[in-house]
């Protein structure tokens, strides 16, 4: 809305003058018998003024996204942070008392902000006071709820429709003020130091009981909404030690939206640990380390526990890359240089495969090594079937023997250089590979138990020039869960839904939005 013209402000004062407004306010606030009048006349007068165009809500979306990305915080976005401000405004509400919600913006004040759960979200309210400034006639609370709003779209996330017209308490005094204790605690009823022969820890079943009754069910969530508003939530940001003392991330990308929690809830190894686990440090994984006496779930295991899997369990084949992209090095060591980086579901020949340490590595035909399953456990390629050996022009890097047959006799040398080999076949053993160089000058071992693999298939983009490309080798992600997360996996029935979830993100996404608007709009009289 632009500004008024002089006219349209004469003929509005004319019409209504401020006196009647109020009188009109005032009279409404005595027939709702509301035990806070006050909150009702100003509830009444922001709505008229949100009504009339006071506020324009499409410029304030637009001063949020332009302030949500912050290379200096955290993961580079404010947005986490605004998801929990609003969650946390809103997680309050009981319909018996009718207190609490996100209406009121009671966490302005000390008597809701001094609640634990709380801790670090001075710094969300505080990102967001500049736009209350040059918005003032836009609320607290609906400032709060329209931030996260705007960051859950722009992160891919579900598009929510907003309702304005939460009005804000004029102080801590007013009746709808919630007492503190109503929002979950990620450990309630957990028996420190404790874990069943499964490794969930002592007192779940309760902390699953807090989470249903006394914290969702409270306000009228059902099991799916529950596990849709948690999994969507914690799809974003991360745990601040200095301020709850849990430590990480839940996911590996937490400024976008995805499924990937509930992908990786159900499909990694989770263990509970503490600030004694050091041994986290010395995996690179310090960020998982949580302080005071809180426990959580990583997904690395301790090294002396990762076992070295059976190399014959793999033999050499075609694998699929079942990871997001794997590393092809130079050599089978992991120090080694990175050569490639094939993606999802990219088709390799493995001609060899090794066991080094706890890691399972392959050789591919065309050159360089990748890890069929990483030192730390993780699988990152699944076999899809044989060999599929291909004829075409293959590099040797130096003399090579050349043979009557495959495993015939040494005829000659075959120099270092490309050749073109017309049939590449596996041996009579099924173990060493034979190819017949074109032209009849002999057969070649291009895989045999004396000289291992001598030869590399050739292809184009790929292995056919010298390039400079560097490939980067982002860290492994350190991943972690609440024990109020893992309850999802350990209750049979949040269980089924996370699942679905970790199959199907379209349900979930359309799940989260739909629970996520009805929890900002609890006990908003809109
Ligand atoms: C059982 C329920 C839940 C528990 C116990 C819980 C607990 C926590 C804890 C302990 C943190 C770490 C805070 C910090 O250290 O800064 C956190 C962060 C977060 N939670 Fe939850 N949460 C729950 C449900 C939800 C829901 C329903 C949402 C949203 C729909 C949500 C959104 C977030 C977000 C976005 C963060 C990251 C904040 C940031 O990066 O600063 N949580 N939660």
């Amino acid at each position: 809305m632009g500004a008024k013209t002089k006219a349209e402000v004469v003929e509005y004062a004319s019409k209504h003058t401020i006196e009647e407004k109020l009188t009109a306010a005032v009279n409404e606030a005595i027939l709702s018998n509301s035990p806070d009048p006050l909150g009702v006349i100003a509830a009444i007068l922001q709505r008229e003024s949100a009504a009339r165009g006071a506020v324009d809500y499409d410029l304030v979306r637009n001063e949020i996204k332009s302030l949500l990305e912050n290379q200096l915080w955290d993961d580079g976005s404010l947005g986490p942070k605004f998801v929990r401000l609003a969650w946390h405004s809103s997680g309050t509400w009981d319909p018996v008392t009718k207190t609490g919600g996100s209406n009121g913006a009671g966490m302005r004040f000390e008597a809701e902000r001094s609640d634990p759960e709380n801790n670090g979200l001075m710094e969300g309210q505080a990102f967001l006071e500049p736009i209350k400034k040059k918005f003032p006639g836009i609320s607290y609370s609906d400032l709060w709820v329209l931030a996260a709003y705007v960051f859950i779209e722009q992160s891919g996330g579900p598009a929510m429709e907003f309702t304005p017209g939460r009005v804000d308490h004029a102080d801590e005094n007013a009746p709808a003020m919630p007492p503190i204790g109503r929002l979950p605690a990620a450990e309630k009823y957990i028996v420190k130091g404790q874990q069943d022969e499964q490794g969930r820890a002592m007192g779940w079943e309760k902390l699953a009981m807090h989470i249903r009754d006394e914290v969702f069910g409270r306000m009228g969530f059902t099991d799916r909404e529950t596990v849709a508003l948690i999994t969507g939530g914690h799809v974003y940001g991360r745990c601040h030690p200095q301020d709850t003392g849990y430590a990480g991330a839940w996911v590996e990308e937490p400024t976008k939206w995805s499924n990937e929690y509930a992908a990786d809830m159900v499909g990694d190894d989770w263990r509970l640990v503490t600030k004694e686990d050091t041994w986290l440090e010395s995996i690179g994984a310090k960020e998982l380390i949580p302080s005071g006496d809180k426990q959580q779930y990583v997904n690395r295991k301790k090294p002396d526990e990762i076992e070295a899997p059976d190399a014959t369990q793999f033999l050499p084949g075609k694998y699929k890359v079942c990871s997001g992209f794997v590393n092809v090095r130079k050599e089978p060591d992991v120090k080694s240089d990175i050569i490639g980086q094939p993606q999802r579901d990219e088709c390799l020949n493995l001609v060899a495969v090794k066991l080094f340490g706890t890691a399972v590595r392959g050789r591919l035909d065309t050159s360089g090594w990748v890890s069929i399953i990483a030192s730390g456990g993780k699988v990152l390629f699944e076999r899809e079937g044989d060999l599929e050996l291909q004829p075409g022009t293959y590099r040797t890097a130096g003399e090579c023997d050349l043979h009557s047959s495959a495993g015939g006799d040494k005829t000659g040398k075959l120099p270092a250089g490309d050749h073109k080999l017309a049939s590449v076949a596996l041996g009579a053993d099924g173990r060493a590979i034979w190819a017949e160089v074109e032209g009849g000058a002999g057969w070649l071992a291009v895989l045999s138990e004396e000289n291992g693999v001598v030869a590399d298939r050739i292809v184009e983009g790929f292995n056919d020039k010298q390039t400079d490309k560097e490939f980067e080798d982002p860290p492994a992600p350190n991943q972690m869960m609440l024990v109020s997360d893992m309850v999802l996996a350990w209750d049979p029935e949040y269980r089924k839904v996370i699942e679905e979830y970790a199959e199907n993100e379209e349900a979930l996404t359309s799940d989260f939005g739909a629970a996520f608007k009805k929890l900002t709009e609890l006990g908003c009289n809109f």
